[in-house]
């Protein structure tokens, strides 16, 4: 009996020792997601009505992937449906019914985008703005002109955004950029446009946008925060299969969606026909960076 009751008393012990660690990282994920910012932005110029600078824009907007995530009508769209991960929801940017364009200023835009933040100062969910506070004023700019030209979508009918029960505890144990305003330095302004830039300059700019898949160091492995059917990002520096790439295998990576082993890549996981818009001058300049960053071993993110 004595055994018995030992038994109960370990395992009840274990269970309630259970619940406690679940509702401390349910606790610590509800406060990373109801911290609040406060953030000014400085207004910059933004001419509307410029065929150029809209073009400019759309380029953005596409080398900057985020036509892959919120649709290339930019009407918002599910990025992530999965039992783990949740319903992960891309905003509608537009001033259709469902979307921000009759509530946001351009400061609201500017702040979701480079800061991360959203308009009631919460962070924006898992949407890379880590990714996009080295933007310069040109672009951003551009980028801005462009979400407003496009046409009103209606995004009433899609759902809302849940995040995963478990997904909220994986990212407090985990690196997923759940929260991206947690990862940002908000003191940083909007980057002035650089007049010149070298091919590598070009590159390490337009390079921020691989790291939420390829790692800050650009050494691949498993990507944080995505399903588990997702394949291992590559390894792209010159530890990995980059060291095998010539200009031209790069290009076509890039452009094709093909690897060197001739493999087709999945545009769901690698978006090839995003980067594909990249001008020479970019992929020519993003090669030489990546070539000239630290060897890393493969996995090592
Ligand atoms: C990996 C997917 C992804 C990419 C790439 C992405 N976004 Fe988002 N974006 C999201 C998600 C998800 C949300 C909704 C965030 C939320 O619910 O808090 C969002 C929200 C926003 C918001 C509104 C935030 C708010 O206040 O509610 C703006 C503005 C925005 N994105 C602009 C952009 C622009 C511009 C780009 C490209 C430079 C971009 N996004 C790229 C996923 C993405
Ligand atoms: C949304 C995630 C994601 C983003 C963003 C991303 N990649 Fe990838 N990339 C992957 C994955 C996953 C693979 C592996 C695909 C496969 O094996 O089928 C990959 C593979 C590659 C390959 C092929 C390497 C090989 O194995 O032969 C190259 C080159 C590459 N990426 C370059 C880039 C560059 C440069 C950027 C930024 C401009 C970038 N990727 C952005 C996910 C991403």
């Amino acid at each position: 009996m004595k055994v018995v009751k030992w038994t109960g008393i370990i395992i009840g012990s274990l269970l309630l020792l259970l619940v406690v660690i679940i509702s401390v990282l349910f606790f610590i994920s509800k406060q990373h997601e109801n911290q609040i910012y406060n953030i000014d932005i400085t207004p910059i110029n933004i001419d509307y009505n410029d065929e150029s600078i809209l073009e400019k824009g759309r380029h953005v907007a596409t080398i900057r992937a985020c036509v892959e995530c919120h649709g290339a009508n930019l009407g918002g769209r599910t990025f992530i449906e999965d039992p783990v991960v949740g319903l992960l929801m891309a905003t509608n940017l537009t001033s259709g019914p469902g979307g921000i364009g009759n509530e946001y200023s351009d400061e609201d835009y500017i702040r979701a985008i480079r800061h991360g933040v959203r308009k009631d100062g919460k962070s924006v969910i898992f949407m890379p703005s880590h990714e996009y506070n080295v933007i310069d004023s040109d672009d951003l700019a551009a980028l801005m002109a462009y979400i407003r030209s496009k046409d009103p979508v209606d995004s009433t009918h899609l759902p809302e955004t849940k995040i995963g029960f478990p997904f909220r505890l994986m990212y407090v144990l985990s690196d997923i950029h759940l929260f991206p305003a947690r990862l940002i330095n908000h003191s940083i302004g909007i980057p002035e446009p650089v007049a010149e830039r070298t091919p590598r300059e070009l590159g390490a700019y337009v390079a921020t946008t691989c790291i939420g898949c390829h790692g800050d160091n650009y050494g691949g492995g498993k990507i944080p925060g995505v399903p588990p059917h997702w394949p291992d990002a590559s390894n792209i520096t010159l530890g990995g299969v980059l060291a095998d790439y010539s200009e031209t295998d790069f290009f076509n990576a890039m452009r094709n969606g093909i690897t060197i082993d001739g493999r087709e890549m999945e545009q769901e996981f690698m978006p090839w026909q995003v980067f594909g818009y990249m001008t020479d001058e970019e992929l020519s300049g993003l090669f030489e960076y990546l070539q000239s960053l630290p060897v890393r071993a493969t996995g090592t993110r």
